[in-house]
């Protein structure tokens, strides 16, 4: 096995992170200082320290959280908000969220300690379908919405095609579902306001066929092996 693959597993970092950290010299292997990033490994015979500790590979879990708005979706926030760790109460293992969503936006996220897994999920290469509903004001019209279908410039490049369709019309706003692969910060708010119809609420309900249904808000579950096998194998599918 891949070193960095192996570092990644354990969740220590991303596997081109711990590509840079091997490069680094801060991994050492049977002792000695492996200094490739193509350097390979028998797990479980090989003795891997990372900056001096051994390092064992964990565990792999995924889980399905229904993140509230209200919380922040990484690991440490410098403003002392809470984040979507304090909602996990009975996980041990170090899991990290796999991609993100703003701090006032609720909805499907996975948060794993399987790096490899994170980066399959997270890299546009792979064109993992996230499904949000966004409450917008006012009511698009076909131009708006053949603009967000279309793709679109934002100030870091032209957007993907998306799917968007409007499932409800009310007096002074819509409710959109936009179906996306990429997962540029803040995406969805930029494409709406940039078309004229700012965000009032964003939900993500979906990630590939994977759902809130039986997760209530602030609650989580885990993913069963043959749903990660599932997403994985439909990432791998789509490898360019
Ligand atoms: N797009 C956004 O604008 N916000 C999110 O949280 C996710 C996608």
């Amino acid at each position: 096995m891949r070193l960095a693959k192996y570092l990644a597993d354990a969740g220590i970092a991303s596997r081109r992170k711990a590509e840079e950290l091997i490069i680094q010299g801060r991994v050492r292997v049977n002792g000695a200082p492996a200094l490739e990033k193509g350097y390979t490994i028998v797990p479980g015979v090989d003795q891997v320290e990372f900056d001096g500790r051994l390092i064992e590979k964990e565990e792999s879990i995924y889980i399905l959280l229904n993140k509230p708005a209200g919380c922040i979706s990484s690991v440490y926030d410098p403003q002392g908000r809470p984040t979507v760790l304090a909602l996990l109460k009975d996980v041990t293992q170090r899991v990290y969220p796999v991609g993100r969503l703003d701090y006032d936006t609720e909805g499907i996220l996975l948060l794993s300690n399987d790096g490899e897994f994170s980066n399959l999920m997270m890299h546009p290469r792979y064109e993992t379908t996230k499904t949000y509903q966004a409450l917008v004001r006012g009511i698009p019209g076909e131009k708006a919405l053949t603009t967000l279908r279309q793709g679109m410039e934002l100030e870091d490049g032209r957007t993907a095609p998306a799917e968007v369709q409007v499932l409800n019309q009310y007096e002074d706003r819509a409710r959109l579902e936009i179906k996306i692969h990429e997962g540029r910060k803040r995406q969805v708010k930029r494409m709406c306001a940039a078309v004229g119809h700012p965000l009032i609420e964003l939900k993500r309900t979906a990630i590939e066929n994977l759902t809130l249904r039986g997760v209530a808000p602030g609650e989580y579950r885990f993913l069963s092996p043959g749903e990660v096998q599932s997403l994985k194998d439909k990432a791998l599918r789509h490898r360019r």
